[in-house]
């Protein structure tokens, strides 16, 4: 068990393509999962991918639990989800603020689809298919994204909607992924 440190946007292990897991169940797996768990929880994040953390593979975790502080955020199932592969299932695509563990303090205004079927499996193999909607699936674009070198920022299409949270949302607690 260990929290580990966020790289953050600048540097290059969050610009590469991360590879393939092949191997499941192994202790390498189970600890890399473990760390960014802990890291995650440490950080009260609302997802993470490995190459946050330094590992160019293709891991991700993300789960929000129900929070007095933030009663409106929709609730997400703890997930570990290794070699993921996204489907859109609209071209309907909303934008929404989000945050990121890899570029404190700031947030932006991004489009993602709304509907999207996710494929995968979890630490041991098991295969694993979801179809859903909203704050999930955002969070599932999120995430998936930093396995192809792609941080939120680069995604935005309006640049006045990209700032300071302490600015833009003074005083409020805003989960990042
Ligand atoms: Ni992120």
């Amino acid at each position: 068990m260990a929290i580990r440190t966020v790289l953050k946007m600048g540097d290059p292990i969050l610009l590469k393509v991360a590879s393939k897991v092949e191997k499941f169940g192994t202790l390498e797996i189970n600890t890399l999962i473990q760390d960014m768990h802990d890291t995650m929880e440490a950080l009260e994040g609302a997802g993470l991918a490995a190459p946050q953390i330094g590992v160019s593979q293709q891991v991700v975790i993300f789960g929000v639990k129900f929070n007095q502080r933030y009663p409106d955020a929709e609730e997400v199932p703890y997930t570990v989800l290794l070699n993921p592969v996204l489907t859109p299932l609209t071209q309907e695509v909303e934008q929404d603020w989000e945050g990121c563990l890899s570029v404190p303090g700031l947030r932006g205004m991004v489009p993602r689809f709304t509907r999207l079927r996710y494929r995968g499996v979890d630490q041991y193999g098991k295969p694993i298919d979801r179809t859903v909607g909203g704050f999930h699936a955002r969070v599932v674009q999120h995430e998936c994204d930093h396995l192809q070198g792609i941080l939120y920022p680069m995604r935005i299409t309006d640049f006045r909607l990209f700032g300071y949270t302490e600015v833009m949302f003074p005083g409020q607690m805003l989960v990042d992924e």
